[in-house]
């Protein structure tokens, strides 16, 4: 029989590659591929009975309901990056850098799905029992009738599943799972993937949600969540800057509710606490209005939000001048500066830009387009922007503003934060009186014109 070829899978993306390289082809990461023992074909399938695997007729199915019930932690701000609540019988991968707060976050969803009834297992591998115990005592939680299980070995965790049949199952972390019928490390891209597959395939059959906690991982040795975002029905990834309270659970994939969904929490000695008005809380420390600063109105989700994109310019010592971006996409900088170049005729060459979006929000709206300029031309001219303005726009490569979408409901939370006037693309669907002056700009050399003089 041939020697089934050796192959090389990236931790980071789950990419399979012939040959081993220094750097992934598929994600760009350097020193993230390792020799993944090869597939072999397991016993043949066995039949699963005549009715199993057979197609029906797609309007055969009206027993289905069409929305699926849903259970609500009644924790608001995680329900709704759920799509509304958890459905039964799907699997959530919730991703996030070591010490995030994931568990935490875990744990008071759990008690609180608990507490309203439904069934929960969380199950450790990272920690003791006492361990847990402790923290959920810290949390307030001590209480919930909530089951707490630690265990690594994949077999022992679907065999205690199977008995107690749980409606949610929280397993934490996918990365400390084994199981015995995969050749290799605790941690590896087969471990993990067959860790998931199996817990997924668990949830399928007997109706139980489960939550895979995955570490965001930096060095190569241990798998990411990235490998087992395509097997799961509902992707989140918690957030934040380290030594910043706040926190961001953000739905990058969901088969049951809108992706981009935000929940915003903070970090507090008793645990997360929600934030129920993430645009007041990234504008509170906001002083007397300084150059460089721009309020956003941006939309995230399904939801409003006003954001500070903050801008600092200045000579560059270097031959080739910084560009640092954090909260926003690095390649819109360098397009918004070279339309501000090409057609407005404002140069920063030879000029340090350094743009950061305030409250450690990562924005991917090109509706921040506009505010991203207004920003850079504050801090160019060393001008303020006046503080009661916010701002939103698409800018084209010709220089032209485009109108974006929900414009209503960026006003109505603008007016309900005390803002009194808005700067947005002309032809902007207002839909009527909206409590604000709204001064509308064709393109940005009107904008420059009006607003800085130029
Ligand atoms: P944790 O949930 O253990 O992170 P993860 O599971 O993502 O690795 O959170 C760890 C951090 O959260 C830790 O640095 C301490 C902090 N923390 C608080 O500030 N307050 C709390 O009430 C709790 C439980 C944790
Ligand atoms: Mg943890």
């Amino acid at each position: 029989m041939a020697k089934p070829a050796l192959q090389f899978t990236c931790t980071a993306c789950g990419a399979a590659h012939s040959k081993w390289a220094g750097r992934c082809d598929a994600c760009g990461a350097w020193n993230t591929l390792v020799e993944e023992a090869p597939l072999t074909a397991g016993p043949a399938a066995k039949s699963l009975g005549a009715a199993r695997g057979r197609p029906v007729a797609l309007s055969g199915l009206s027993s289905i309901e069409p929305e699926p019930p849903r259970a609500a932690a009644g924790l608001a701000e995680f329900d709704r990056v759920l799509g509304g609540g958890l459905v039964p019988a799907s699997a959530i991968l919730v991703g996030g850098d070591p010490g995030i707060g994931k568990s935490t976050l875990l744990l008071q969803a759990a008690a609180r799905f608990a507490r309203n009834g439904l069934g929960c297992i969380y199950i450790s591998g990272e920690e003791a029992g006492a361990q847990v115990r402790m923290r959920a005592a810290r949390l307030g939680l001590a209480d919930a009738p909530l089951r707490l299980g630690t265990d690594t070995n994949l077999r022992n965790i679907l065999t205690t599943l199977e008995a107690e049949k749980p409606d949610l199952a929280i397993l934490d972390s996918i990365q400390t799972l084994w199981s015995d019928r995969v050749d290799s490390a605790p941690g590896s891209v087969a471990q993990v993937r067959a860790a998931a597959h199996e817990l997924v395939s668990f949830a399928k059959r007997h109706g139980t949600a489960v939550m895979l906690v995955g570490h965001v991982t930096k060095d190569g040795q241990i798998a990411g969540p990235r490998v087992v975002e395509h097997m799961v029905d509902t992707v989140l990834y918690f957030e934040g800057e380290r030594g910043h309270p706040f926190r961001i659970l953000r739905s990058v994939k969901n088969r049951f509710g809108p992706a981009d969904e935000i929940g915003v929490f903070e970090m507090t000695g008793q645990g997360l606490a929600q934030v129920a008005n993430p645009s007041a809380l990234f504008l509170s420390d906001r002083g007397t209005p300084a150059p460089g600063a721009a309020v956003f109105a941006g939309i995230e989700g399904t939801r409003p939000v006003l954001t500070e994109i903050q801008a600092l310019v200045a000579p560059s010592p270097l031959g080739t001048p910084r560009r640092t971006v954090v909260g926003l996409d690095a390649g819109r900088l360098a397009t918004t500066l070279a339309v501000l170049e090409a057609r407005c005729g404002i140069p920063f060459a030879g000029l340090d830009v350094f743009l950061n979006v305030a409250g450690g929000l990562k924005i991917s709206e090109p509706a921040a387009d506009l505010a991203v300029a207004a920003a850079l031309l504050s801090a160019r001219e060393d001008a303020a922007l006046p503080a009661d303005c916010v701002l939103f726009g698409e800018i084209s490569l010709s220089g032209a503003l485009r109108p974006v979408g929900q414009t209503e409901n960026r006003l109505k939370e603008a007016l309900k934060l005390g803002f009194s006037q808005a700067i947005a693309p002309a032809r902007s669907r207002l839909g009527g009186p909206t409590g604000l002056t709204v001064r509308q700009m064709p393109d940005l050399t009107a904008f420059v014109g009006e607003i800085f003089g130029a």
